[in-house]
């Protein structure tokens, strides 16, 4: 793990808080597994009341309307991404997990600190500087903002306020975030500076460790194009994910060698997804195999296998939330309650700092 930021960051606390938000706009796969998921709970696996860290995991649905305008969308991922964290092994007792729409707290501090934002440095943003340059790649009709929204322009701000609002040191992240984090220390530089030393200025953090996985045909594995492997299958727990995960598995693009021809596992996306979920040993093995001669119907029928050894013990509690709303709500509502407990107080200390408090104390 690397710091990306300098370490002298001024911190208000010595007690190390990690925090991250998943966007919910899509049903997990292979990739958000090896990528996101899998490190992420690894990382937390061992805290408990004793150790000076703790850790705050979110969806971040308010993200998610973003880019996403479909109502069922919204909801399904919601359900299945919660789904996947707590069957792939997060326990809600020892992180709070919780749904960003669920503490409201949160977007009144986005505005607060949407007046200590300035415009300029949202113009800088990458997100959006890449949908200007989307639009005047085709014909938007002279208009470069054409089709994006506030929500878009200001996003870095929201996802500034999940952070500042639980007073997060450390923010596990992919590459393409890090300017977010560092748009998150400037707005709380601004706002510690002009009213009161009340953020603590976040770190992103970047596993170079992690697996970047490539798709069905050959490119990176994302949801964007269409090449994804599914972590549980569709959202319809009546289909087999199992036989899904084995039907992806042997629509990966191979080239036509035949079977008994020595094989650059250099250049195989079978290889290359085998060594995410592999042991050393077996990962040596299988190279083996490959520089001997392995047919790709059986190259992809071993890496099915391994994949699945990994996955098959979460499956059944995947179905099982997924079947049962309620019990998820529930453990939502707990990480909401746990949440809020944070984000009462530190609002509140925000609202005096700027000015916002109650004229007198009334008597009740
Ligand atoms: N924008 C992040 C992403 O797309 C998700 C996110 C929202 C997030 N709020 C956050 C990540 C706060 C870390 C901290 O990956």
């Amino acid at each position: 793990m690397t710091d990306t930021t300098n370490s002298n960051a001024q911190t208000q606390t010595t007690k190390k808080r990690i925090l991250t938000g998943i966007t919910t706009t899509g049903i997990p796969h292979l990739g958000n597994y090896v990528g996101a998921i899998r490190p992420a709970i690894q990382s937390v696996q061992n805290l408990d009341n004793h150790t000076e860290t703790d850790a705050f995991f979110f969806l971040a649905d308010y993200h998610g309307i973003i880019k996403c305008h479909d109502p069922k969308q919204i909801h399904e991922s919601t359900k299945a991404i919660a789904s996947t964290w707590l069957a792939c092994g997060l326990n809600p007792e020892k992180v709070t997990f919780y749904r960003q729409s669920d503490v409201p707290e949160i977007t009144e501090l986005a505005w607060i600190l949407n007046c200590s934002c300035a415009k300029g440095l949202m113009n800088r943003s990458h997100a959006y500087k890449a949908s200007v340059d989307a639009n005047l790649e085709k014909d938007s009709e002279g208009d470069p903002d054409r089709g994006i929204t506030m929500g878009l322009f200001g996003y870095p701000v929201l996802m500034a306020s999940d952070i500042l609002m639980f007073n997060a040191t450390h923010v596990p992240v992919g590459r393409d975030q890090i300017q977010h984090i560092e748009m998150a220390r400037d707005i709380a530089g601004t706002f510690n500076h002009r009213y009161k030393d009340l953020f603590t200025l976040p770190e992103a953090v970047v596993d170079e460790n992690v697996p970047l996985l490539t798709g069905l045909d050959g490119r990176k594995m994302s949801k964007s194009y269409g090449n994804t492997i599914p972590l549980f299958g569709n959202v319809n727990p009546q289909v087999d994910s199992q036989k899904q995960l084995r039907k992806a598995v042997m629509q990966i693009v191979t080239n036509s060698q035949a079977p008994e021809e020595p094989k650059d596992p250099n250049e195989s996306t079978i290889f290359e997804i085998y060594k995410a979920f592999a042991t050393p040993d077996e990962i040596a093995e299988f190279r083996g195999q490959f520089e001997t001669g392995i047919g790709w119907g059986d190259a992809k029928q071993q890496l099915f296998e391994k994949i699945d050894a990994e996955l098959a013990p979460f499956r059944e509690r995947y179905n099982e939330l997924m079947a049962n709303p309620k019990e998820l709500e529930e453990i939502l509502q707990h990480g909401a309650d746990k949440a809020r407990r944070h984000s009462r107080k530190q609002l509140d200390k925000a609202r005096r700092a700027i000015g916002i408090k109650p004229l007198a104390k009334l008597k009740k």
